[in-house]
């Protein structure tokens, strides 16, 4: 099979898997993550495109906080697909590397990816984790959950373990400190760190006007 032939059933078949999703891992996340990933690999020159396109399209194949934080089962998955289209050996370890290290666990657990792919495709998933896209996404979570948008008597913590991040049932303004306004430190690449440069200050502004509002001065 030819490597447009590869993404492609690749692209179908997670189109159809996340059909039914509604809580930000959808799979208009995918789609963004891929398109950004491209556009990543394309100014950073030099990555395997082919490796770009399929890890961001199977990145979030299986949702870690389904299985107890572990990527295994994602990287498993994403092997599985790769091997039934025949793809080849070193193509699927590349790609199943990248599905098993790109979430974000908490503040103290650094990603580790030391390939130019897996970086490109990390820093992809992370930009549609902030900006605009990203407080949609994370309040599109928070809805879902349950849980209160703020409570001015809870402190915004980081969370320094996994554990401690999934346990509690935080406010969605709290997931800004335990992770979003954290992400712009953790980009790889020189693109990827520009553009969330420009998401962060959005964001910024974002909590600014949100606080203001909260106490009735504008
Ligand atoms: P990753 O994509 O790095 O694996 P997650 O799957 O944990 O990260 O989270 C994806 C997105 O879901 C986050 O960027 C955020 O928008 C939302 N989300 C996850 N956990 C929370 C939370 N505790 N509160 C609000 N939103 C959350
Ligand atoms: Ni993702």
């Amino acid at each position: 099979m030819n490597d447009q032939k590869l993404i492609e059933k690749t692209a179908d078949f997670i189109k159809n898997k996340f059909a039914r999703e509604g809580t930000g891992h959808d799979w208009w996340h995918i789609y963004r993550v891929w398109q950004l990933s491209k556009y990543i690999a394309v100014k950073e020159k030099g990555a395997n495109m082919l490796v770009v396109e399929l890890a961001s399209l199977l990145h979030d194949i299986e949702d870690h906080k389904l299985h107890d934080g572990s990527s295994e089962p994602g990287a498993v998955a994403a092997r599985a697909w790769l091997k039934s289209l025949g793809a080849d050996e070193q193509t699927i370890a590349h790609v199943e590397n990248i599905v098993r290290n790109i979430s974000f666990k908490s503040a103290d657990i650094k990603n580790e990816l030391n390939t130019l792919e897996g970086q490109i495709v990390h820093d992809a998933d992370k930009i549609d984790a902030i900006g605009a896209i990203g407080i949609a996404r994370t309040f599109s979570f928070g809805g879902a959950h349950g849980r209160l948008i703020y409570d001015p008597d809870q402190p915004h913590l980081k969370h320094y373990t996994y554990e401690l991040s999934r346990a509690e049932n935080t406010p969605v303004i709290h997931h800004f400190y335990e992770k979003l306004l954290l992400l712009q430190d953790r980009m790889f690449t020189k693109t990827g760190k520009q553009m969330a440069r420009h998401r962060h200050v959005y964001m910024e502004k974002f909590l600014k006007e949100f606080y203001a509002e909260w106490e009735g001065k504008i």
